[in-house]
């Protein structure tokens, strides 16, 4: 399990909502335009920020299948979910699917699908494992919208020797297996970018930055927390070396004096024919 907790997912889904890229989110719109009843599947889709965000903007009949393998934050979804679709009156049906999406491919049910959807997800995932999706979304002949992939930038403000460390660490973890094979990390945006035009997609990308001002305290300490403890896994041997950063950073972010600037990409791609 990669321990994404319902926690941490209820924190950065504002965040996430006001870092998308609203360019490409009406570019999908735009597509999504008289395609209805649309079905769509939503990859490592925690308790469903994704879905809270895209469904009441693409309006009309959809069907949902949302996949993790997580089984806490599925049922965290399922209860969240059934009483905010109630509530906005919504013409939604939603499947909830508990599977591993290294080892369940076969199970991952793509029929019928005209929109593979993904948030956060696709900086854990491997080279070959993006192959694997591009192929099968071009065998759906299904668009993809991958948004909030983080592209390997962090600035903090004000800035302090060992922020550039810190970043190199961060990007190092990031390489790591989460579970699908050696990780893309910051590069998995334009690596999926490459692979669907390679298939004949046309492929835009925007960016999507978390711009985290002095009153977002509790997001920038569990970043700041997350990212030295990647710090010292990567490098044991560096032992207590990061503890005067974090007392400084920590210090900044309690007296609201911290800034956070946090990269990520968005990604739609359409294939060129049904433009
Ligand atoms: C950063 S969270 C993003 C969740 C959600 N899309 C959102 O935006 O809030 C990554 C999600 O991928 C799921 N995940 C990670 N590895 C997975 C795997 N091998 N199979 C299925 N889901 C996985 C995690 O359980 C988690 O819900």
């Amino acid at each position: 399990m990669s321990g994404f907790s319902a926690g941490w997912l209820a924190l950065r889904e504002p965040v996430d909502a006001a870092a998308r890229n609203p360019e490409l989110t009406a570019r999908l719109l735009d597509w999504g335009r008289g395609r209805e009843p649309l079905t769509v599947l939503d990859l490592g889709s925690g308790t469903g920020a994704n879905l809270r965000f895209l469904a009441p903007l693409l309006g009309g009949e959809q069907h949902w299948r949302l996949v993790d393998h997580d089984p806490v934050l599925l049922a965290r979804g399922e209860e969240q979910c059934g009483a905010w679709v109630a509530k906005r009156e919504l013409n939604l049906t939603l499947d909830w699917r508990r599977l591993d999406l290294v080892s369940d491919w076969a199970r991952l049910d793509f029929r019928g699908v005209q929109l593979v959807t993904a948030s956060a997800l696709l900086d854990l995932v491997s080279t070959d494992w993006l192959e694997r999706l591009a192929r099968h979304c071009r065998d759906a002949r299904a668009a993809v919208f991958v948004t909030l992939s983080y592209d390997g930038s962090i600035v903090w403000e004000p800035a302090l020797a060992g922020d550039e460390e810190a970043r190199e660490q961060v990007n190092r973890h990031q390489r790591t297996d989460k579970g699908f094979g050696p990780a893309l990390g910051p590069d998995a945006a334009r690596t999926l970018a490459a692979r669907l035009r390679k298939l004949g997609y046309e492929v835009m990308s925007r960016p999507s930055p978390w711009r985290l001002g002095p009153e977002q305290r509790a997001m920038q300490t569990a970043l700041l927390e997350g990212w030295v403890n990647a710090a010292r896994q990567i490098a044991p041997e560096a032992g207590d070396d990061w503890a005067d950063w974090l007392a400084r950073r920590r210090g900044w972010i309690e007296q609201r004096a911290s800034r956070l600037w946090v990269g990520h990409e968005d990604l739609f791609a359409w294939e060129r024919k049904w433009r």
